[in-house]
């Protein structure tokens, strides 16, 4: 491929900080640079406590099994978001219930209040994800959650870097989660942060990220955990990486404005949230797309559920780009449609299933030039035009 979709980018500093730690023969686990990334996180986000974890994934689950989540307890969640949302839901045995999106990407306000209203007991938790790094409508849901007693628990895998009223994304709830798999904003290769406000909660989690291993010269256990904490070489890459994390999102977002400075008139650009930035971590274009065609469920006008289309001209503009080795890919398969959650309950209103048929994410890799961009919007206008 010429151009991926978001390719890791290293800043320079990596290798040095992973010569300290051969240096120190502090390969794993854990180490002094698995902590100066946990405080590096804390102080960019401003958060009371962090914990790092080899996937988001992993800290997904750590959350929900510190906010007590339990077997048949009800976790409400976003339907459109990728699967690692929301499979920590089924390690504990727990419900989801989906909530389809409004005309940001994310949660949906009246279906969240409808699905809170019509639900037989009160839902744990609720997992919001902010996608490809666009802020949900915090002030709203931070004041449902409150009133309802639900622990909002952030999937801001996507959304390093994105900030709402100055705030950043993942800070709101009582947990957040970033991602630092590959193709994300920043990378350790592999690995996560669980960022929290509640010290000792966070130091549960800490707790059975090794094993819930009681604090003793034996190996001595009143409770089981898991492997999950992240090695001191990808503390170093994390380090790194978080030095560069402000120059990445405004490169992110420059490419954004490219984008839609060459296709703006033919493709149709989400704004993000009014007060917030969002890290533009994909940019994501939409084709023929008109407003009007949004909640189309609640007009009653039914589109197919489970086995989607894509638009046409979605699918020929993957392919046309694929010849030219540009990577590009349909926006997320909501969760409501995914075959193995068919028996769960879904607040849907056909937003999620309309930006899965038209939409596409371009490729976003913060080592791009305007001219890239412009090479892959020509070819872009043309597959459409065809
Ligand atoms: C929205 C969302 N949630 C969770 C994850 C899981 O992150 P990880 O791969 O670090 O487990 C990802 C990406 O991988 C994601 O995009």
């Amino acid at each position: 491929m010429r151009f991926f979709l978001s390719p890791p980018h290293m800043s320079g500093n990596e290798l040095k900080y992973i010569e300290e730690v051969f240096k120190s023969n502090y390969i794993a686990p854990l180490g002094e640079f698995v902590n100066r990334f946990e405080k590096s996180v804390k102080e960019y986000s401003k958060s009371e406590n962090a914990l790092a974890l080899n996937s988001a994934t992993a800290a997904l689950h750590l959350a929900l099994r510190v906010a007590g989540v339990e077997q048949n307890d009800i976790v409400l969640a976003s339907s459109f978001t990728f699967i690692a949302s929301v499979a920590p839901i089924c390690y504990l045995k727990a419900k989801p219930i989906f909530i389809d999106c409004d005309e940001t990407y994310n949660l949906d306000i009246t279906l969240l209040k409808r699905a809170i209203k019509e639900c037989e007991k009160r839902p744990k938790a609720l997992i919001l994800t902010h996608l490809y790094g666009n802020a949900a409508k915090m002030d709203e849901i931070m004041q449902i959650c409150s009133e309802n007693n639900i622990i909002l628990i952030e999937d801001a895998a996507e959304a390093l870097g994105s900030f709402y009223r100055e705030k950043a994304l993942g800070t709101f709830g009582e947990f957040g989660v970033y991602s630092y798999n590959g193709n994300k904003i920043i990378t350790t290769s592999g690995g996560g942060m669980l960022v929290g406000k509640n010290k000792e909660k966070v130091e549960k989690a800490r707790f059975y990220s090794t094993q819930a291993r009681e604090d003793c010269l034996h190996y001595e256990h009143l409770d089981y955990g898991y492997n999950y904490r992240l090695s001191n070489v990808l503390g170093a890459i994390g380090l790194a990486q978080m030095e560069v994390l402000e120059q990445r999102v405004l490169k992110k977002r420059e490419i954004y404005n490219w984008y839609k400075e060459f296709l703006g008139d033919k493709l149709t650009f989400l704004d993000e949230l009014k007060d917030s930035r969002s890290n533009r971590w994909l940019s994501t274009a939409l084709i023929d797309f008109d407003t009007k065609e949004l909640n189309l469920y609640e007009k009653n006008i039914n589109i197919s559920q489970k086995n989607i289309p894509l638009h046409p001209k979605i699918s020929k503009l993957i392919d046309d780009l694929k010849k030219e080795q540009i990577e590009t890919r349909p926006l997320w398969k909501a969760m409501h449609t995914q075959a193995v959650f068919k028996d769960c309950k879904a607040y849907i209103n056909g937003n999620s299933e309309l930006f899965f048929q038209k939409g596409i994410c371009l490729p976003s890799g913060t080592a791009m030039q305007k001219n890239d961009v412009k090479e892959i919007s020509e070819l872009i206008l043309k597959s459409i035009k065809e």
